[in-house]
């Protein structure tokens, strides 16, 4: 249990922080200079840990989601029970704008394109900052 919650924050650390940088040291230099290479740049950087590190979350989340809860009562009405809903919802969320992002934003991106593509970040920093806030809820028993 030890290891896998120190898996789950190093991951976390990895998928939170990077998108912090992004959104706050890559993007506002990139709508400065309309220019989109240092988010390009970036993100072929940091694919490799990234993606990498959210598959970390999943397996290591379902392993702890299911140390809280067995799996059949985790779409039932207790406050834990929410608790893993809410992040199976960000994790939905996550996948689609990450998808979108994939197939529709950065093959097609260009300066007029860039502050979609913020917007895109911003949401996609919001739903990893919103995971951390979920995770602290099962050691005080509920969102908030
Ligand atoms: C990028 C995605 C994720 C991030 C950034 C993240 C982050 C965190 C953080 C910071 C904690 C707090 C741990 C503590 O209180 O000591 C936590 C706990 C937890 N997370 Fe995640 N998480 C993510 C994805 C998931 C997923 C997909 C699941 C699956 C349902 C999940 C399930 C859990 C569970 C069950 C805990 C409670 C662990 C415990 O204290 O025993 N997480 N998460």
């Amino acid at each position: 249990m030890r290891y896998v919650l120190f898996i789950h924050l190093l991951g976390a650390s990895v998928w939170v922080g990077g998108h912090l940088v992004l959104l706050f040291s890559v993007l506002p230099g990139a709508l400065r200079r309309r220019d989109v290479q240092p988010v390009r740049h970036f993100e072929g950087l940091y694919e490799r840990v990234g993606l990498p590190a959210l598959l970390v979350q999943v397996a290591s989340g379902i392993w702890l989601a299911g140390q809280w809860l067995p799996h059949a009562q985790w779409f039932g009405d207790s406050p834990v029970a929410h608790l893993v809903q809410a992040k199976l919802a960000l994790l939905g969320a996550t996948v689609l704008l990450g998808v979108h992002a994939r197939l529709a934003l950065i093959p097609r991106l260009d300066e007029q394109r860039l502050p979609h593509l913020g917007v895109h970040i911003l949401l996609i920093t919001l739903t990893a900052v919103a995971f951390v806030w979920v995770g602290a809820g099962f050691r005080f028993g509920g969102l908030y």
